[in-house]
């Protein structure tokens, strides 16, 4: 149980400074099981907690756990420069609340893609020591062999890395296409891999992260969802 004022409940949601979410309650703007609260400075249990805002329903999350289905031409980083920023994609409240990509995508990789304003996790799910299984679904320019499988499998070296990279597993799905498994999240791997191996990578999808696959969440291109506590513990090493 924990109780807040109405005033920092909605500021730690993102809907922006406290003055600002003083002057929102007072407006009337903010409803609680179909009242309207003019009060901001009132105490409220947030635990299961809904509310409105501008008639749009809300429940209160401590923190906020996402996926994202990303589409191409959206960057990853906090200072987009040449496409717009994957949090473009979500609600600006979000944005508000420090809501950060875990790991990243090259703006011209699809799938899936973490989301949390929380630190500790954010930091657990990107470290090396993590371990965690990341599955793309790659696209070639020249046929997959078993050459191309086999110098995956055995490592191949990039540079300015001091040991080969290898994969966790590696198959061939089509002519085209193979599905790769890399624990590392060095930047550009998959891409540098297959050009190391003598491919060349023409399209590049994540499809699941530990045991959380992005064809379950039945999200489209560009939407989103909460992960509940049964999904983010399938975000763990297999
Ligand atoms: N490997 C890449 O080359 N690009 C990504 O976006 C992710 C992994």
């Amino acid at each position: 149980m924990s109780k807040l004022t109405l005033d920092r409940i909605l500021q730690s949601q993102g809907f922006g400074t406290r003055k600002w979410c003083t002057e929102l309650v007072a407006d009337g703007e903010v409803s609680i099981a179909g009242k309207v609260i003019r009060d901001s400075r009132i105490a409220i249990e947030t635990d299961d907690l809904e509310f409105t805002v501008f008639g749009e329903s809300w429940t209160y999350r401590a923190h906020v756990y996402i996926a994202l289905n990303k589409p191409a031409n959206f960057e990853c980083s906090r200072k987009a420069s040449h496409h717009p920023g994957v949090l473009t994609i979500l609600p600006e409240q979000f944005n508000r609340r420090d809501v950060q990509p875990v790991g990243r995508l090259d703006h011209d990789t699809t799938g899936l893609l973490l989301m949390s304003d929380d630190g500790p996790f954010i930091h657990k799910q990107s470290s090396p020591r993590h371990h965690m299984p990341k599955v793309y679904v790659a696209t070639t320019h020249e046929p997959v062999t078993p050459d191309l499988v086999a110098q995956l499998l055995a490592g191949v070296k990039l540079h300015d890395e001091p040991a080969p990279l290898a994969a966790v597993t590696c198959r061939k799905i089509d002519s085209h296409r193979i599905e790769i498994v890399l624990e590392q999240g060095k930047y550009h791997q998959v891409k540098r891999m297959l050009a190391a191996a003598g491919n060349h990578c023409v399209a590049l999808r994540r499809s699941q992260i530990g045991m959380l696959k992005l064809d379950e969440l039945g999200l489209a291109e560009g939407e989103w969802c909460y992960l509940d506590a049964a999904q983010l513990a399938l975000l763990k090493p297999g």
